[in-house]
């Protein structure tokens, strides 16, 4: 469309919203959170505490407006401008901060969209076509002046945390095929500014979830994974804050998440000009995707949002964010129940008669849930062989599955099974039968991760070979719970059986067949449920957890660095998915001893597990797990739901930590307070708690640990939040658990 019909077919639709019933548009209504003034051309989402608004200036290119805190309906928010221009180097494209920004004409910035044509030509001018709003949702197209390539804007809008989320779709209605050599869901446009700082998460294998700051200057920083998933040495979460004075209750905070388990980017740029951009979606590393005339392709959705109560508070907006809007079971999740895994006790030397005996201990501590780790299949004991072959091992379980899932039922548990379904050792039937099955370039080395291979789940026909196996597995064992584990990184990413120019499409189609596996298997077997775990932490994201019940945050079972691995998950994801096992001492990882209390109350501050070898634990031990076990569950619903406030961090490896965390109604609290080591004289510090009902009173108890002695019994919420209560840990690896319940007048 050229630019005299893009005009026009905006002249009619502006008409058609001042007369109430836009061409293609549905009257936005005043109680809708999605607002279009037809007069100022001006986009405007209401939600939560936020506003957010864009505008279409007069060349038609798509503006951000504003972004922050909420403003009265009528103020003033446009029209959208282009910035005057400074000197023959401005490029025009850059310094309008874009929505969306095609390359073409005269811009800088990295685009949201760069694609080539058949014919040669590299120049991409969108430009305002029309909108819709629906049920909530925006759609905005944009379309190039010279091709028919339109790309649609979609805005989801949560009324409830005012996080917007928002994707593209690319549609090739051309003549000629047209490649996307990069491809991002949303850029978000901050306001002007040189006091921003951006927080991340950085980590790697048993060392997740780091949280790191840095101002944010002049210059791009990305952060990325271009492993083919997630991955663990970025998270795709970010945050960046205002000012000097930010800390966890206060300041300025904008924050995102990209929804997406593949390579992807999130590019943070700040220009000379102060302008902040940061521009989420697939990785463009060694990314191509060919459209012919009449395909499209969807990004990821890009979540982000916004508050001036600090990054506490940006936290637990995103937690109530995944809670309602993003897990399966949203916007009800089910509380996790308490697990026990059998990985850390027997690894691959499973068998029948020791796991119906592993069982039974773990029914009388009061687990709820018992869970068969790896080693149940094929030729499984080690991990050398047997990945890709789903079939019980029937020398280790002579009559199948049936009576230890029959056993564990009984004892009034739930069954899990560990696979690993994505990836095949080349000492197995799959691969000796279907050796193409792989990611692999043609006559190249395929190079091996802990011994196994990557099945290329981008073929229909190894996706159809994953989805029928679990299916199987599931139709003849009556299992609840999966844990599914992918435990290397892709290299010589080949998909040898498509045209050249087509093969790189794999980094997209494979997360599209995963999703799609699991959606299907969720829709066939609604009872199961799935958790994500990648050699620990390495898939958490907004996709993957919109398929799945719980993650495994890292193989780091150490209590005490699992308080800084935590405490960095607990940025970006919520308690009520964070696994946390209580395993053996001294640590497999680091060798570090520690007690069972202390064990316990760090693996309370998520969905508790055990993966200890309980066999080898005395009576005392047992004795201590039932009561930690009974405590979880009289507090869980307020740790997995409630709202979480860090209040001592442990990152940097500080002696002091805790948390806290706030039921829903209101009614509880629970402090979780841990010394890793004591210091000269120095007391533990006073505890000052947050998020109670001043007024309102609260009786605290203990479920480990010593309060002073002139501790009160009942105090008032405004006592707890700034009197405090002194715990007096001290030494090496102490901790204490404290509960307050709300005393009703
Ligand atoms: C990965 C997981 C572990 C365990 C093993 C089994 O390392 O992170 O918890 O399941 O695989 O091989």
């Amino acid at each position: 469309m050229n630019r005299a019909k893009t005009t026009m077919a905006a002249a009619v639709l502006a008409l058609g919203a001042w007369l109430g019933s836009s061409v293609s548009a549905a009257p936005s209504r005043p109680d809708t959170p999605i607002h279009y003034d037809a007069a100022q051309r001006i986009f405007r989402i209401d939600a939560g505490k936020v506003t957010y608004a864009f505008g279409v200036d007069h060349d038609g290119v798509l503006q951000t407006l504003y972004w922050g805190s909420r403003l009265a309906p009528d103020d003033p928010l446009g029209p959208a401008t282009p910035p005057a221009s400074r000197s023959s180097f401005d490029a025009i494209g850059s310094n309008t901060p874009q929505e969306y920004a095609g390359w073409g004409g005269p811009i800088t910035v990295m685009p949201d969209l760069k694609v080539h044509f058949a014919d040669g030509n590299r120049d991409l001018l969108l430009r305002y076509d029309s909108y819709k709003i629906n049920n909530g949702n925006l759609q905005v197209t944009l379309r190039d002046l010279h091709a028919d390539v339109t790309v649609v804007l979609n805005y989801t809008v949560d009324p409830a945390t005012g996080i917007i989320g928002r994707s593209a779709r690319i549609e090739n209605h051309a003549k000629q095929t047209v490649t996307l050599d990069r491809v991002a869901a949303a850029s978000w446009n901050l306001p002007p500014a040189t006091d921003y700082s951006l927080r991340y998460l950085t980590g790697t294998w048993a060392s997740e979830w780091h949280v790191r700051t840095r101002a944010l200057t002049p210059g791009a920083t990305d952060l990325e994974s271009r492993r083919g998933s997630t991955g663990d040495e970025n998270n795709p979460w970010f945050a960046i804050e205002r000012g000097g004075d930010w800390n966890e209750s206060h300041g300025h905070v904008w924050f995102g998440a990209l929804a997406w388990s593949g390579s992807w980017s999130i590019h943070i740029d700040q220009d000379i000009l102060s302008q902040v951009r940061v521009t989420g979606g697939f990785n463009p590393f060694d990314f191509s995707y060919r459209l012919e005339p009449g395909q499209s392709l969807d990004t990821p959705v890009f979540y982000a949002g916004y508050t001036d109560d600090g990054i506490g508070e940006a936290s637990r907006l995103m937690h109530r964010f995944e809670l309602t809007r993003i897990l399966p079971a949203a916007p009800k999740p089910k509380l996790r129940p308490v697990l026990y895994n059998s990985w850390e006790a027997t690894e691959f030397k499973v068998n029948d008669q020791d796991q119906q005996r592993l069982a039974e201990k773990a029914a009388k501590l009061g687990v709820e849930r018992f869970v068969v780790d790896d080693g149940w299949f094929g030729a499984r004991n080690s991990d050398h062989a047997g990945l890709g072959d789903w079939v019980v091992n029937r020398e280790k379980f002579p009559n199948g599955l049936k009576p230890l899932i029959d056993k564990v039922h009984g004892l009034g548990m739930s069954f899990g099974l560990w696979v690993e379904p994505e990836m095949v050792n080349p000492d197995s039937d799959l691969y000796r039968q279907h050796p193409d099955w792989v990611l692999n370039f043609t006559g190249r080395q395929r190079s091996e991760g802990r011994h196994q291979l990557v099945l290329n789940l981008a073929r229909d026909d190894v996706r159809d070979y994953v989805f029928n196996a679990l299916d199987k597995l599931l139709k003849e064992n009556d299992i609840q719970f999966l844990k599914w584990d992918y435990n290397r990184n892709w290299s010589e990413p080949g998909w040898p059986q498509l045209a050249p120019e087509d093969q790189q499409k794999v980094y997209v189609t494979y997360v599209q067949h995963l999703y799609d596996i699991m959606r299907r298997l969720r829709a066939r077997h609604p009872g199961v449920e799935i958790e994500s775990c990648s050699g620990g932490g390495a898939r958490v994201d907004l996709g993957i957890m919109g398929l799945t019940d719980e993650v495994w945050p890292s193989d780091n079972t150490d209590p005490s660095d699992r308080l800084s691995i935590q405490d960095g998950f607990s940025y970006a994801y919520a308690p009520a998915v964070m696994m946390s096992w209580v395993t053996g001492s001294p640590n497999w990882v680091n060798k570090r001893s520690s007690s069972l209390d202390f064990r316990f109350l760090s693996s309370m501050q998520g969905g508790l597990g055990i993966g200890a070898n309980i066999m080898e634990w005395t009576p005392a031990e047992d004795a201590t797990a039932r009561s930690y076990i009974e405590a979880y569950k009289g507090i869980r619903a307020t740790v997995q739901l409630g709202r979480l406030y860090r209040l001592l961090s442990p990152q940097e490896r500080a002696p002091y930590s805790a948390t806290e965390s706030v039921a829903a109604d209101g009614n509880q609290a629970v402090l979780f307070a841990f010394l890793r080591q004591g210091q000269e004289a120095q007391a533990y510090p006073t505890i000052h708690l947050q998020g109670l009902d001043s007024a309102a009173r609260y009786r605290y108890r203990l479920i480990h640990g010593k309060a002073a002695a002139d501790t009160p019994a009942v105090a008032s919420g405004a006592y707890w939040m700034h009197h405090g209560i002194d715990l007096g840990l001290r030494g090496d690896l102490d901790a204490a658990a404290v509960v307050f319940d709300r005393v009703r007048p």
